[in-house]
């Protein structure tokens, strides 16, 4: 089915339907751009970054992990460029009293009905723009004086320079090799919306990839391959994805070349992530302000030198709403519009759906016994209640990628059917063989429906 299907209201709808993402502070009215993941939304977040490590740990020898505090040194944001230039232009309409981004004018609504954008209309009155920093302030201790001004991090990637020493140390690497890290980032945006796609308090996937200088621009090649092709390895459609160099008046204070990694949302082309050649900004920066030396020194050779960066990083958010988006499909049986998520079964939230047939004969019990063996190997959900089209479709909503239905003649031989949400084949398995069989089917390659 085409994949014009899928619109943001959908998914927004779905995700409160099914328990995957809630506005935050609903009660009270809610809190804009900011999010509570449900259940299933969480499920599905954790495979998402269970993936990136897999991929940035497990399969590969040389990147280590780092959990880093949120708050950190304040002299870190001075080094990095962030407290002098992490600006947003902001303009204020002195008539309506809304603020908005410089740069987003055209897109912006102002304050009075019928509705114009800023500027629009003799009465609105605009200031020039003015630099709004990003990061959101706070302070430690008691007491509210300057020196206790610290910031909460927008972006994982700073706590990784801070840390390059002490892997060089522990480590026992030598560049290339990376730092990875998954973590909350904060940033004051002016402008959100759009469901999860844009928000003040977001997760990062981040890796800093340190290399001898003149191998940066080959490794920087080498990541625009990889992190393109962990989203099609996951099953997004390679035509809904596309790298997009940036031109030079986009590129940030620190780098030399950054492409963003761009997914056909519903609400068009939008960076997913970027993958950036951070030179030595970072390590120089960071040394001068610490007056710490951060440098690799080959102990053989006695060669000394400040490694650049390239750094992939991604939105688990952002890839949250991507994989839903890319998954969501609606499909007609026995005349009833069926929405599913075709998820890659790695992604799923739940693998496998256990559901006797009816409520007694013994099927309950049955069904109970292969639940609690199922659960041991995977995350698997038990569904008694309600007529059997009902709980697949049920499941299907939410993307698990197999039914387990337990019948009359399980009871007798033994055996149960494994539904799949995609082609909708019901196989007979023998109950003894049902874990290996989802086991099996879990690691083969996989390529979304929707490609047919
Ligand atoms: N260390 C580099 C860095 O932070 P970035 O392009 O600003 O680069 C990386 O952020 C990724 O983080 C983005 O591609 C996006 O997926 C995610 N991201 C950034 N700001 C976000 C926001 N306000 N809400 C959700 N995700 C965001």
């Amino acid at each position: 089915m085409a994949d014009d299907v899928v619109t943001m209201d959908k998914i927004v709808s779905l995700s409160k339907r099914r328990g995957f993402v809630f506005g935050s502070s609903e009660i009270y009215g809610g809190l804009g751009s900011s999010y509570d993941y449900g259940h299933y939304g969480l499920l599905l977040k954790n495979n998402v970054k269970a993936q990136w490590w897999r991929a940035m740990l497990q399969e590969r020898d040389d990147i280590v992990a780092l959990d880093s505090a949120i708050i950190q040194h304040p002299e870190t944001w001075v080094a990095s460029g962030h407290l002098a230039g992490f600006t947003d232009p902001l303009i204020d309409c002195r008539t309506c009293k809304l603020r908005f981004r410089a740069d987003h004018l055209a897109q912006s609504a102002c304050g009075r009905k019928p509705s114009k954008h800023p500027g629009e209309t003799e009465e609105c009155d605009l200031t020039q723009a003015r630099d709004f920093n990003l990061m959101f302030q706070t302070t430690v201790g008691p007491v509210q004086e300057e020196g206790s001004t610290v910031y909460l991090r927008p972006e994982t990637a700073q706590g990784i320079f801070l840390n390059f020493k002490n892997y060089l140390q522990f480590s026992r690497k030598k560049p290339p090799f990376g730092i990875a890290q998954i973590g909350k980032s904060f940033r004051n945006e002016i402008t959100t919306g759009n469901f999860i796609f844009r928000t003040r308090e977001f997760e990062q996937m981040e890796m800093e990839f340190f290399v001898p200088p003149d191998e940066a621009a080959t490794w920087f090649e080498h990541w625009l391959e990889q992190r393109t092709n962990w989203y099609t390895d996951l099953g997004i459609r390679p035509d809904h994805l596309r790298l997009r160099p940036h031109t030079q008046d986009e590129l940030s204070h620190y780098s030399s070349a950054t492409s963003d990694v761009e997914y056909l949302f519903p609400i068009g082309w939008s960076e997913l992530e970027g993958i950036a050649n951070r030179g030595d900004y970072d390590l120089k920066a960071h040394a001068e302000h610490s007056g710490q030396k951060l440098e690799y020194i080959d102990t053989a050779t006695g060669e000394r030198y400040v490694p650049h960066v390239i750094e992939p990083a991604a939105g688990a958010d952002r890839t949250f709403l991507a994989f839903m988006a890319d998954a969501y499909d609606e499909d007609e049986i026995e005349g009833e519009v069926r929405t599913v998520l075709r998820l890659h079964p790695q992604l799923a939230p739940i693998k496998a759906a256990v559901l006797p047939l009816v409520r007694k004969d013994g099927q309950p019990e049955l069904a109970g016994e292969i639940y609690r063996d199922l659960r041991e190997r995977f995350q698997t959900e038990y569904d008694e209640g309600g007529a059997i089209g009902r709980r697949y479709r049920r499941q299907d909503e939410i993307g698990t990628p197999w039914a387990v239905t337990i019948d009359h003649r399980s009871l007798e031989d033994s055996t149960v059917t494994l539904r799949d949400r995609d082609s909708l084949a019901q196989e007979r398995v023998p109950i003894g063989e049902l874990g290996e069989e989802i086991e099996r089917r879990l690691l083969q390659p996989w390529r979304s429906p929707k490609l047919q």
